[in-house]
């Protein structure tokens, strides 16, 4: 069927609005909607080119995804080659450059534009008529790999140019990276799942891209920054590298927010101070800052040498691994007893940063890096993150390395270590009898999320915990001044002001409860996801895993033996009258389907006929959550926690000793439930951007309501307030995974309080 022109004109607005949009986002870093808001004009769009298949078009923002798996990356020959920097690793050799670059150009104050050298793999971009038509690697600067299928999975990336005055022909070039916090989640889903992990983030981008199937790219949160370009056809002149940008920027492509303009030696050498301090805060890794000599005309008076041009350099920064020695390797014991081997190293300086201690994450990983005690290993450390070890130089072992062995017995408590068939963790079975396990619970039980106890700090509960004054959370609430005014470090004044900031904790709300519980996998949003859907405790104890998750189909039927039986199913001739059902199934042949697995089906159907009714859909196995966040992992842990008596038992103390909180059915039967005054307890709030109120105004009016409002972003951020023209704290925010909000979502939050 021919669309009709209204759908024809309707898609086009929509993919217009899309673009724009998509412009807002990732250019500006000032979007006009909320993130729901722009799934559902996407949707609108799909909806749309699904009744009129015609109207779908290769640039459209519905076809990131959906291309078939390739044999091979084919070669692709770049118009322009792709050319290497050459490196300053100092102050010294910066100078020598930029005194180098004014005497050929035989001026003394030359323009440079100057960027972050982002860590990641360099990308050219191929447009024509302002659409994506190829994506290649940088391969040996000539020929690179077409990755197209795969980069269009990248949502920083256009699959079409904004507005219309874009060269005929134009190369973009940039880079491919994986934010720092993205590279986290991904590690701890492979190393979950018992995959290798990558090394760092410039292998994951690189892995991530060089994936046949771009169905797995998409899964990868890469991104891409524009910093230059290759061949141009056609287009506005432009006489610098500086007015290039902009107008790349205007056509859709995100360039580096600390992109900078800067003058002579001066400026290079500031330059690269601000950004080295602020490394460690960006969203990526960088391994240095780019200058380039902004005029175009003085970049071909330069040239090149080689593969890399004179009017520009990278210079260098520490780098973020180091070769160390591992000295022991130790066990620690977290809340959940989780029993972690951590490597103790001789002391070396990563990043600028001295490192001692490093991550072996679990005993899985420790076999697959192949690390012994003696081994001479790479570390890594960026950003926030603990250091880890990160490989070992197999040819630097010592005769008398040591294998690092899972000890038998928790260090702290001496309960037996074990560790479930199937899972990577070790755990110590000691329990809260494990001081290591009561202490870790508890400081998680107070900390800022949970209850948020004022004063309760690390060293306190660890005293607490060995003088034997605390046991379970609950006798954190029944402390006397006198014993806390007798412990180290504690004087008559913090003693008093601990046990009112107790007195606080004791009110609080059943999300932060129920997160305060320390059940394992249950964080924050899934806290508050269960408190939404139960309403009280009581009803959350009383769920069986039923409540949480809805299983259909058949145990142990995975998607293509369904497939291939409910295809055999249909072809097969009626069974004899006689026929025994399980060898009647057998017989088809089914790849897959094991007797026992004949034997559910058979039971689970009843009949032959039922079973034969039955299609793919109703044989697979599948689980869906009632709960979001909760799945039938979450969800046996949930019913396992509550059914141990000595978790009801705490439950009840805390009870027993005030700690409360409104819940939905009290609610509703008798009406005054306690307002909650401080609806921001515990929670710190960065605001940015032009907002309605004076900042200080907005601050102390937070700070009422319990805020800490801080300067500075970071992983411990719960929110940022975002006004008007809100810049790089935006995008800081998003890539750290912080939520955003307005002035109007800040109030449908504290919900009518202050
Ligand atoms: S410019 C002629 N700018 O560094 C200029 N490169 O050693 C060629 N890189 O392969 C590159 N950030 O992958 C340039 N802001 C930046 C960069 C950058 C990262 C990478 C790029 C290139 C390598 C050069």
């Amino acid at each position: 069927m021919n669309p009709p022109d209204s759908a024809r004109a309707r898609a086009e607005a929509l993919r217009a609005e899309l673009l724009h949009h998509n412009y807002r986002y990732y250019v500006l870093d000032d979007p006009e909607i909320p993130d729901d808001a722009y799934d559902r004009l996407l949707r609108a769009l799909q909806t749309l080119e699904a009744e009129y298949p015609e109207l779908v078009s290769p640039d459209s923002p519905t076809q990131r995804v959906g291309a078939e798996p390739l044999a091979a990356f084919a070669e692709v020959e770049h118009r322009v080659p792709m050319l290497s920097l050459d490196n300053a690793k100092s102050a010294e050799e910066l100078a020598a450059f930029a005194v180098r670059v004014g005497r050929a150009l035989g001026r003394e104050a030359v323009d440079f534009v100057a960027e972050p050298k982002l860590d990641g793999l360099a990308i050219n971009l191929t447009y024509e008529d302002g659409v994506l038509r190829c994506a290649a690697t940088r391969g040996d600067g000539r020929r690179g790999e077409d990755v197209t299928a795969q980069v269009r999975t990248v949502r920083s990336v256009p699959l079409r140019l904004r507005g219309s005055d874009w060269p005929r022909l134009l190369e973009v070039r940039g880079e491919i990276v994986l934010p720092t916090a993205g590279f986290a989640r991904l590690n701890a889903r492979m190393r979950e799942s018992g995959q290798r992990t990558f090394a760092n983030p410039r292998n994951a981008a690189a892995g991530s891209l060089r994936q046949l199937d771009p169905a797995v790219t998409a899964t990868r949160p890469l991104a891409f920054v524009c910093y230059g370009f290759g061949a141009v056809e056609g287009g506005p002149a432009c006489a610098t590298q500086y007015e290039m940008l902009q107008a790349l920027r205007d056509w859709g492509l995100p360039l580096s927010p600390q992109l900078e303009r800067v003058r002579g030696l001066d400026g290079c050498d500031a330059y690269q101070r601000r950004i080295g301090a602020l490394r460690e805060q960006l969203p990526y890794d960088i391994d240095g800052v780019v200058f380039k000599v902004d005029a175009l005309a003085d970049q071909e008076t330069l040239g090149f040498v080689a593969r890399a041009p004179r009017w520009a350099i990278a210079f260098k920064y520490p780098a973020q691994e180091a070769l160390t020695r591992v000295e022991a390797v130790e066990f620690q014991v977290g809340r959940t007893g989780a029993v972690t081997p951590v490597a103790r190293l001789a002391p070396v300086q990563v990043g600028g940063v001295t490192v001692a201690n490093a991550t072996l994450h679990n005993m899985d990983e420790v076999v697959r890096k192949d690390v012994r005690i003696g081994d001479t290993v790479y570390v890594r450390r960026a950003g926030d993150v603990i250091p880890e070890v990160v490989r070992v130089l197999a040819e630097r072992r010592p005769a008398d390395a040591e294998a690092v062995a899972l000890p038998a017995h928790c260090p702290v408590c001496g309960a037996d270590v074990v560790r479930p068939e199937g899972e990577a963790v070790a755990r110590c079975s000691g329990g809260l009898y494990c001081p290591a396990q009561r202490k870790e619970s508890l400081k998680h039980f107070a900390s800022r999320r949970a209850l948020d106890i004022e004063g309760l700090g690390d060293k306190l509960i660890d005293q607490l915990v060995e003088r034997e004054l605390v046991h379970g959370p609950a006798d954190l609430f029944r402390l006397d001044q006198a014993q806390l005014a007798g412990l180290e470090r504690m004087g008559e004044k913090s003693a008093a002001n601990l046990i009112a900031a107790l007195d606080r904790a004791r009110s609080t709300d059943l999300a932060r409860f129920i997160y305060a519980l320390g059940i394992r996998e249950v964080g924050e949003s899934t806290a508050r996801a269960l408190a939404r859907g139960f309403g009280s405790l009581d009803a959350l104890m009383a769920a069986r895993e039923g409540d949480f998750v809805q299983r259909r189909g058949v145990s142990g039927i995975g998607p293509v033996t369904a497939e291939a039986l409910a295809a055999a199913l249909a072809d097969a001739a009626d069974p004899a009258p006689d026929a025994q059902p399980v060898d009647w199934l057998l017989g088809l042949g089914v790849r897959g389907l094991t007797r026992p697995r004949a034997e559910t089906l058979v039971e689970h159907f009843g009949t032959l006929e039922a079973l034969r009714a039955a299609d793919a859909e109703d044989l697979r196995a599948e689980t869906r959550s009632l709960i979001e966040g909760v799945g039938p992992v979450v969800a046996a842990h949930l019913v396992a926690f509550f059914a141990q008596s000595h978790n009801r038992e705490a439950i009840a103390a805390l009870r027993e000793v005030g700690v409360h909180w409104p819940e939905q059915s009290a609610a509703a039967d008798d009406a005054p439930v306690e307002p909650e005054a401080r609806p921001l307890a515990g929670r710190t709030l960065v605001i940015t951007g032009t907002l309605s109120r004076p900042r200080p105004e907005i601050k102390a009016r937070l700070e009422a309501l319990g805020a800490r409002v801080s300067g500075s972003l970071s992983g411990k951020t719960d929110y940022l307030l975002a006004g008007e023209a809100a810049g790089s704290k935006l995008t800081r925010a998003r890539d750290l995974g912080v939520e955003v909000l307005d002035e109007a979502g800040l109030e449908a939050l504290i919900g009518g309080a202050g």
